[in-house]
């Protein structure tokens, strides 16, 4: 990965409306989104030069504002259309599309009933999130101190940045005891997902994985569970206790960033990528690829 930081590279950034050089789309230190976290995104990932699911996340970012509370001013047809024409501008075929969207300065305090609904996208190259060659030997899970909050506590379908704090914090920890990630629980003690991707298990050739109902229902689990159910394999989705991690045999993590990423140990349990693991791996990966060349 590139070392430069994120706001010194070039190129251009959709900004409210407008393609600007990347180094000039700035915000000022007195921003809501900020202060106050009042801000939600996306994370999208281009193949090929066409963003995979693009609506579906577009989508998903309107929605996050309106459980904000916000209207993104602009609608799915002209957020999909700034993603492509970035895309294009950027000349990457693969890449990472970010689009943001945040209360503004208008006022600053709790209440920003009159700040204007800023958005941006930026478009940039990020390869795989874990390493390649680890990739099939599996990562390294430690578990998690915080928990997915209850949806009564934060909008929490809602990909919402204050709701990645403890996702950062969650990472740091585990990353400082010199593993991948963290395997985070829910409120009530069920396990959720990992800090930037969700988790699905595998027990006599049987798939399971939780149900979505505190956290992130990802584009990507859907995707996964779709193509599991084509090669036939059951999928449950229900609640998981922390002890039933000691009787599975396999485990992955699917998101955006992460992809498929097959898991090899979650604290004391460990876990052997398999076939399953493998098939969801090289599935997803063709999936990804562009419709318009698969039809070619
Ligand atoms: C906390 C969290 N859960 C799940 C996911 C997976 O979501 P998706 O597959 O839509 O990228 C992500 C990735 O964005 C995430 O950050």
């Amino acid at each position: 990965m590139s070392t430069v930081p994120f706001d010194q590279m070039d190129g251009q950034i959709w900004f409210n409306g407008e393609f600007v050089p990347w180094r000039d789309a700035k915000v000022h230190v007195l921003t809501h989104g900020l202060h106050y976290a009042s801000a939600v995104f996306e994370g999208e990932r281009a193949y090929g030069g066409e963003i995979f699911k693009l609506r579906a996340h577009t989508d998903r970012l309107i929605e996050s504002g309106r459980l904000l509370g916000f209207k993104i001013p602009y609608s799915a047809d002209e957020i999909d259309s700034a993603c492509n024409e970035l895309l294009r501008r950027q000349g990457f075929a693969d890449a990472y599309v970010r689009p943001i969207a945040w209360r503004g300065s208008e006022m600053m305090g709790v209440s920003a009933q009159n700040n204007r609904i800023n958005v941006a996208i930026a478009i940039w190259q990020w390869p795989s999130y874990f390493n390649p060659e680890q990739r099939m030997k599996g990562i390294r899970l430690d578990m998690a101190e915080y928990r997915r909050p209850d949806p009564r506590t934060a909008p929490s379908k809602a990909k919402a940045s204050g709701l990645y704090m403890i996702c950062t914090i969650s990472k740091h920890a585990a990353e400082a005891k010199g593993y991948a990630d963290a395997l985070m629980l829910d409120w009530r003690g069920h396990v959720a997902e990992a800090t930037g991707a969700n988790v699905f298990f595998v027990k006599d050739g049987v798939i399971h994985t939780p149900d979505p109902d505190c956290f992130l229902d990802g584009i990507t689990r859907r995707t996964v569970i779709d193509l599991a159910k084509r090669r036939g394999y059951e999928v449950q989705v229900r609640t998981i206790l922390p002890e039933e991690l000691e009787s599975f045999t396999e485990c992955f993590l699917c998101g955006t960033a992460a992809e498929v990423t097959p898991v090899a140990e979650i604290g004391p349990y460990s876990f052997t990528p398999g076939d399953i693991s493998r098939q969801l791996v090289a599935d997803y990966a063709a999936e990804v690829q562009p419709k318009r060349a698969a039809a070619e």
